[in-house]
């Protein structure tokens, strides 16, 4: 193999290497999870008022901050209790799109659940409206 072939395939290995590991605490930090592109781009169709956000923080409040903590730092009475590592979501409202939200929330992986079946896509979209006003100012 000359010099120009070596160069060449490490260029190419150098680009097939994922740009977007993201450094969340789910179960694998190894593992990136995104969800598909065209799901991601989709954009909340909630408004963020004052009623949304109340309506999303009850949802949270019923539903996830046992894992995910009152203030969503991850950290909540079921750490510990559960297998992995619940997600910071503060985190995650900084740095993953509204749909890539809407979807994770829908679909679940590890032990977060799938919450597809349990509420209705507002409701959904409702606690993506919350989420997003928990973004960690950097
Ligand atoms: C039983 C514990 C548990 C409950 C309850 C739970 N989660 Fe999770 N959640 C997790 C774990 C663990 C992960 C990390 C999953 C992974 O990366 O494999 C996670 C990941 C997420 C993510 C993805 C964050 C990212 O940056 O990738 C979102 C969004 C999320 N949870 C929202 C919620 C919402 C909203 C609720 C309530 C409706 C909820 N979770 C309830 C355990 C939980």
């Amino acid at each position: 193999m000359n010099t120009n072939t070596t160069a060449a395939l490490t260029l190419l290995a150098a680009s097939t290497i994922p740009t977007t590991i993201y450094a969340h605490g789910g179960d694998d930090h190894t593992k990136a999870w995104n969800a598909p592109a065209g799901a991601a781009a989709r954009p909340n169709p909630m408004s963020s008022s004052s009623e949304n956000i109340a309506r999303g923080k009850i949802l949270y409040e019923t539903f996830c901050k046992q894992c995910h903590g009152v203030d969503a730092t991850g950290v909540g009475p079921g750490s510990g209790l559960i297998r992995g590592k619940s997600t910071n979501l503060t985190y995650s409202a900084d740095h993953h799109t509204a749909g890539d939200l809407f979807w994770k929330i829908r679909t679940g992986r590890s032990a977060m659940p799938s919450y597809k079946l349990v509420f209705k896509k507002k409701q959904v979209w409702e606690m993506v409206t919350y989420i997003k006003t928990l973004a960690a100012k950097e």
